[in-house]
């Protein structure tokens, strides 16, 4: 009898009750359904984050990818600059060096060449050893926006306008009758100043044309809009 009495109160403490069944099933599936969501969330966020390359041009600080110059575009905007061996050649954003290496190659000028990334930079130095012209040129790991151009006689550039624009204040430092070629971009919009020429470089085995622009200091910078 007692016994029977022990069955019946532990059958009803672990027998599952009707509602307490629902309560269970409810609750299994709202803890699916938050870790369902959760992942989904996730994923979301994975889908969204820039590649690895993005995430090191954005730790690097740079402000234009690393897009090549062609060879008969480096000639041409060597041959723009009127480069002599008394002159100080600056190349804002060098990426290997082809800029500042050819002007030193075919005139015995000096040279600096600036960028940010250090990838570039080493690339840079490896190509002016290569080349012999550790004697001429020298390669910094700099932020263009923080170089001193005022020793510049030209500058060679392949960055994009908003970063040429940027650079006017820089551009300013320079002395009378110094010269500033750009690959393609003007310096800010093309029209914004007015460059004093532009020559047109077709690439052999291409349909492309590519412009090489030269502003002589100093520049005419428009007055600022007043509205
Ligand atoms: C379009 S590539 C030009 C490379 C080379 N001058 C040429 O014409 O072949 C632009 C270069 O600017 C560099 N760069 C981007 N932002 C920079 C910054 N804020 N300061 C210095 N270099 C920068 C990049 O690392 C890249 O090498």
């Amino acid at each position: 009898m007692d016994s029977q009495a022990t069955d019946s109160v532990d059958n009803a403490e672990t027998r599952p009750r009707p509602h307490r069944m629902l309560a269970l099933i409810i609750s299994g599936g709202l803890v699916v359904c938050i870790g369902l969501l959760a992942t989904a969330i996730i994923n979301r966020r994975v889908d969204a984050l820039p590649t690895s390359s993005r995430v090191d041009e954005f730790r690097i600080g740079l402000n234009a990818p690393f897009i090549t110059t062609a060879d008969a575009i480096v000639d041409k905007m060597v041959e723009v600059g009127e480069i002599t061996a008394d002159d100080v050649v600056f190349d804002l954003g060098c990426g290997d060096g082809r800029l500042v290496i050819t002007a030193a190659l075919k005139h015995g000028c000096h040279g600096v060449g600036i960028d940010i990334d250090p990838v570039r930079v080493a690339e840079a130095r490896a190509n002016v050893k290569l080349h012999g012209v550790e004697d001429l040129v020298e390669i910094r790991e700099q932020d263009v926006f923080t170089v001193d151009l005022s020793e510049a006689d030209v500058i060679l550039m392949y960055l994009l306008p908003w970063m040429t624009k940027r650079l006017i204040p820089q551009f300013q430092e320079m002395a009378p009758q110094s010269r500033i070629v750009s690959h393609d971009f003007g310096i800010g919009d093309i029209l914004y100043i007015k460059p004093d020429s532009t020559h047109q470089v077709s690439l052999e085995g291409t349909n492309e044309t590519h412009l090489v622009h030269r502003w002589d200091t100093p520049l005419h910078v428009p007055p600022p809009r007043t509205e």
